[in-house]
């Protein structure tokens, strides 16, 4: 077991209605930017929900940023929040807002262009503070200080982290869910799924208790998906559990003790920002190769998954992986996913890129930098 620190300070609020508790955490008075995406609030009711909220506020609204945020709107969000002096911020949507609002919140504090704090040549600066309401189960954004940032006019895309960045408080209700697309559910169930997968399946040794966290976890995807996606309402125990999971699985807590991997993530990420494919589908991919190309550093805890998440434990190691990993694509394949890039038009001009790129920025990845560029190229071959 590794050593390691351990602070989470943002409150949470769970469950129907909960949207209401904004008015306890924001001042009467403040000025609120309210930031929000391409429209879905204001089909399912969140907006209006929020609005009541803040009803002894002012708010600004800054609406329209995109899944994966561009940086090009993002600014746009950060010259609103400075010229209204705003008080507060509070993303309301998946976690392509709550990213961008963690940039904007970020940005508000900083003079210079905050690509310097994507791209590490100045440290982020501490956060103006702002909350969350969250509508997409997925990224754990609601409760971890991570954002991912995209540039499109350069097709570049971005993780930073930012210490004093995490919200003030978050609040999930479950029963966004229900208007979720397919679509967006099969992203956050498989984003929760590779997050959790990035910090079990690394080392041998790690501590027991969050070994059976993250299976706990997977076990829980693996039951509740197939009735996220069937056709009717949702039921609220299935979107609760949902919500749990995805925002379990990256607030820090699977993290204690244990080594941690990130390629599948890193590699994803080179995806999306050339192809725009959607995080969820990139992770869909990589991780089969991810699995195949590492077994034997990490054959130990991929021969545990297969025994306890899938129930394989018949042949030789390489046989148990071989089939876990098939469980694993077929999984993603059962929501709607195709796990191949030749099925996203996606071939050899792609791989060449990344790995020019993962040479150029000496990118050792994954846990103790096992993944080489080498490998991370060998990955993705064995995803054609
Ligand atoms: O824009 P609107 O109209 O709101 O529609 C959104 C969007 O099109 C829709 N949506 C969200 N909630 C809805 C809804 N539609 C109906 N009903 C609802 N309740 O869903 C679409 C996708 O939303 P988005 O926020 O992009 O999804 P997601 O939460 O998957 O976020 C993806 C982004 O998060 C980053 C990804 O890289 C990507 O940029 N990540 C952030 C992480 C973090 N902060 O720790 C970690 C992750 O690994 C990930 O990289
Ligand atoms: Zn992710």
């Amino acid at each position: 077991m590794n050593k390691f620190e351990f602070q989470n300070p943002v409150k949470i609020y769970f469950g129907e209605g909960q949207i209401a508790s904004v008015a306890k955490e924001i001042k009467p008075g403040s000025k609120v930017m309210m930031t929000y995406g391409g429209g879905s609030i204001k089909r399912n009711g969140i907006y209006d929900q929020v609005i009541a909220a803040l009803k002894d506020c002012t708010v600004v609204e800054f609406g329209g940023i995109e899944a994966n945020p561009d940086y090009d709107t993002l600014i746009k969000a950060i010259a609103l929040g400075k010229a209204e002096n705003v008080d507060f911020t509070l993303a309301v949507g998946g976690g392509s807002i709550i990213d961008g609002t963690k940039f904007i919140a970020a940005g508000m504090n900083y003079d210079g262009d905050p690509w310097d704090f994507i791209i590490g040549k100045v440290r982020v600066p501490a956060a103006k503070p702002f909350g969350a309401v969250l509508t997409l189960p997925a990224t754990g954004s609601e409760m971890n200080c991570g954002a991912v940032i995209s540039r499109r006019a350069t097709q570049e895309k971005y993780a930073f982290h930012n210490a004093a960045g995490f919200p003030t408080f978050s609040v999930l209700d479950p029963t966004a869910v229900r208007s979720l697309p397919k679509r967006q559910v099969a992203n956050g169930i498989i984003d929760t799924f590779i997050h959790t997968t990035e910090q079990y399946l690394t080392t041998a040794g790690s501590p027991l208790v969050m070994d059976r966290f993250a299976e706990g976890v997977l076990l829980t995807l693996v039951e509740i998906a197939p009735r996220l996606l069937a056709d009717g309402e949702r039921a609220y125990d299935d979107c609760a559990n949902f919500m749990m999971a995805a925002t379990m699985g990256l607030n820090g807590f699977l993290a204690m003790g244990v080594d941690e991997d990130w390629a599948t993530h890193m590699i994803g990420h080179e995806l999306t920002a050339l192809h725009g494919l959607d995080h969820g589908v990139t992770l869909a991919i990589v991780w089969p190769g991810t699995q195949h190309a590492m077994r034997r550093e990490k054959e130990a805890k991929l021969l545990q998954y297969a025994a306890r998440v899938w129930g394989i434990t018949e042949g030789t190691p390489d046989e148990i992986i071989d089939r876990a990993i098939a469980a694993t694509d077929g999984f993603f394949r059962s929501l709607g996913v195709s796990t191949r890039l030749g099925e996203h038009g996606i071939g050899e001009d792609t791989i060449v890129e990344i790995r020019r790129r993962f040479d150029e920025r000496k990118w050792n990845l994954g846990e103790n930098g096992i993944v080489t560029p080498e490998k991370a190229e060998a990955i993705l071959r064995s995803r054609l």
